[in-house]
């Protein structure tokens, strides 16, 4: 089929790439120069997983193209992908939904007739019904669950496809659209537009309230001398519980599961429902941050005042360079602003982070940023902060202390080696 992608961020060029590689025929559409010059080159404008690889290949084979021209869009595609961000409102904590409606009207004018679009984006629920009044074409809903550092999995083997329709064409398009996806056995969720619309907004809203409930016990470990860890593996075995997105620390970031909170709750209180548990949510998620910093604090005792502290980590999450509402950098710039000496690495996301942060310190590797420290946080769990070797760090920094912000390190081996060792949700002494 020939389908375009509305828009190149995340969703959207990982979109184009994996339905190029499902077969179709793609036309990326996005307005940032740099961004389209990179994707025309064949290379991602972001780190993924596979992501450049896909991109590369369909892109040589002509099966995959780029351009900045609604009207060349709407004249090619059967069927186009509405994927722009809703990021949170400057002034509110509801969506920004000023580039989703540009975009329906912009694709909406030159579309065939006949045409598709399909939103992708996480939007309030209300938001495609009062499009699809808007505008003459045939709408469709078709939330996106992919995962950052998962982007190019998540989109060729889903977990399940959720379709908001109002007609059987729509419904009949999209099965052809993942005909591949669904002849493997997806599971496919067809619906209306509000419960499509839901369904991104709960299921972000279940996971972020998961990794705080998480977070809750360790506050409670923390002041009863309990474990999380271990207390999080004993819940885990619970079939109905299960493992996944237990594991304590400085707590969530990124760009989706913050502001999608916010914005459901925002957009539930605006439909007379109270949602407050999720404001309790985003509130001990915060508070995560402020015990990392209460934490360097005592290292230094009592003040980070001229410590050089050593903040491993930049990103939202390993595997990505994504550091928006990064857990790592929002605690490296307010150790900067308490007037410690802060020198920040991570393996992906250190061009990023310098041009968000830039009086920020940089280091070129794990161990220039250990060299000479007073103090090391461990706040983004990249697989090569795991296999360090606390004894050869010990060697490097100035003062062995160490505050492991994601419960990924093994603080049995750290303290052999001599370091005061401190971790969130964990006793104090072994
Ligand atoms: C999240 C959802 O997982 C995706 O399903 C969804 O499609 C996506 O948002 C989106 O709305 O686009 P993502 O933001 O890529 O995906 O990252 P997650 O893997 O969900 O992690 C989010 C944050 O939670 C990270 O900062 C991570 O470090 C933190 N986290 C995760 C924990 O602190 N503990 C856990 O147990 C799991």
């Amino acid at each position: 089929m020939r389908l375009t992608v509305i828009g190149t961020g995340y969703l959207g060029a990982t979109h184009a790439a994996c339905m190029a590689e499902l077969g179709h025929e793609v036309v990326g559409l996005d307005t940032d120069a740099g961004r389209l010059a990179a994707l025309r080159a064949g290379r991602a404008p972001f780190h993924e997983p596979r992501l450049a690889e896909l991109i590369a290949r369909h892109t040589a084979s002509g099966r995959l193209r780029f351009t900045a021209s609604y009207e060349e869009a709407g004249a090619f595609g059967q069927v186009h992908f509405v994927c722009v961000g809703t990021p949170q409102r400057r002034d509110a904590e509801g969506a920004d939904l000023a580039y989703v409606e540009s975009a329906f009207e912009a694709i909406a004018r030159h579309a065939r007739k006949g045409a598709l679009l399909v939103g992708k984006s996480t939007v309030p629920v209300g938001t495609a019904a009062r499009l699809a009044d808007a505008h003459r074409v045939e709408i469709a809903w078709n939330p996106e669950f992919l995962r950052e550092g998962f982007a190019v999995a998540d989109t060729l083997a889903p977990d399940r496809l959720v379709l908001g329709v109002r007609t059987a064409r729509a419904e009949r398009l999209l099965r052809r659209v993942y005909g591949t996806v669904l002849a493997a056995g997806t599971p496919l969720v067809v619906t209306d537009f509000a419960t499509a619309e839901l369904v991104k907004t709960a299921a972000n809203s279940f996971l972020a309230t998961k990794i705080s409930f998480i977070n809750a016990m360790a506050e409670v470990c923390e002041a009863s001398g309990g474990d999380v860890r271990r207390l999080a593996e004993a819940l885990g075995y619970d079939e109905r519980i299960g493992r996944a997105f237990l594991r304590a620390g400085v707590g969530f970031g990124g760009g989706c599961l913050p502001k999608d909170i916010r914005a459901f709750a925002h957009r539930a209180a605006e439909l007379g429902v109270d949602l407050g548990f999720l404001r309790e949510v985003d509130a001990i998620n915060m508070r995560r941050r402020d015990r990392v910093i209460a934490l360097a604090r005592e290292a230094c005792g009592g003040s980070v005042l001229g410590a050089r502290v050593a903040v491993l980590g930049a990103a939202f999450k390993p595997d990505s360079d994504d550091i928006r509402d990064s857990p790592a950098l929002n605690v490296a710039a307010r150790l900067d602003l308490d007037g410690a000496d802060v020198t920040v690495y991570d393996p992906e996301a250190m061009d990023n982070a310098r041009k968000a942060f830039p009086l920020l310190g940089y280091a070129l590797s794990a161990e220039e940023a250990l060299r000479g420290a007073e103090l090391v946080l461990h706040l983004t769990e990249w697989p090569q902060f795991r296999e360090l070797d606390p004894w050869r760090a010990a060697a490097l920094v100035r003062r062995p202390r160490i505050v492991d912000g994601r419960g990924a390190l093994d603080a049995r081996r750290w303290r052999a080696a001599g370091w005061w060792f401190r971790a969130l949700g964990s006793p104090a002494q072994p």
